[in-house]
């Protein structure tokens, strides 16, 4: 019985070693996939068309454009489409590593439409700054692509998986710039007064806007 207990004792500290790799090696098999994924199933490739969808039914369709909520026409702001049936604007991603051909999750990226506007200016994702009578901060087109830093940061958004859901969602929380303090925010949609659906930064505990990404020449 002595023995036996010593043994114990003795082999316990690698038998918690070989539960710990254990426990990495599950966790490893998790984290291999931070690729973000199509309906398809395939991996988001950078420069590609996608549309981005609402995973939830009957709550608007696909992304827009529209003027801003005081009727400022230019930069336009990043809308939801009021019917679900619509797939909206498709978009382009690209990442802040240039020769990364896949999108990845938690990764600063670039979104831009695929689309022409009436207005004379940028395709690219910006965070707008504070608009002071919605108290929000949407999303308009006066980004611009690359030079990741500080003078970019607005510029950058990223893919997360939704909790343990296969839902995606945007957030903005941009690494380009080490030493600014960004309070990290999920993109939800803010419906003002003119009954747009605006995407906008919302709280943590609010509801994220949950969206799936469809390929344009994709059929499903
Ligand atoms: C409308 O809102 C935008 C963004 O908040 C602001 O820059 C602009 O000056 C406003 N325009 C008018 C006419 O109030």
């Amino acid at each position: 019985m002595k023995t036996i207990t010593t043994f114990l004792l003795l082999a316990s500290p690698f038998l918690f070693f070989a539960f710990c790799i254990q426990l990495s090696a599950v966790s490893a098999d998790i984290a291999v996939d931070d690729y973000v994924r199509a309906i398809n199933g395939k991996a988001l490739r950078t420069r590609v068309e996608y549309y981005i969808l609402p995973v939830n039914r009957g709550r608007g369709g696909g992304l827009a454009l529209d003027k801003k909520l005081n009727g400022t026409q230019c930069p336009l702001e990043v809308v939801q489409e009021q019917t679900e049936v619509s797939n909206g604007l498709p978009v382009t991603f690209t990442s802040v590593d240039p020769k990364a051909k896949l999108v990845r999750i938690s990764t600063d990226l670039n979104v831009k439409f695929s689309a022409m506007s009436i207005c004379v200016q940028s395709m690219v994702w910006r965070l707008a700054e504070f608009d002071e009578p919605a108290q929000q901060r949407f999303i308009e087109m006066s980004g611009v692509e690359g030079n990741p830093g500080p003078a970019t940061a607005a510029n950058w958004f990223k893919i997360e998986k939704d909790g343990d859901s296969k839902d995606y969602k945007l957030v903005f929380c941009p690494s380009v710039c080490n030493f600014c303090r960004f309070a990290c925010r999920n993109v939800g949609i803010y419906i003002g007064g003119d009954g747009v659906r605006r995407l906008a930064l919302v709280n943590f505990d609010a509801e994220p806007f949950k969206i799936m990404f469809k390929k344009v020449s994709s059929t499903y």
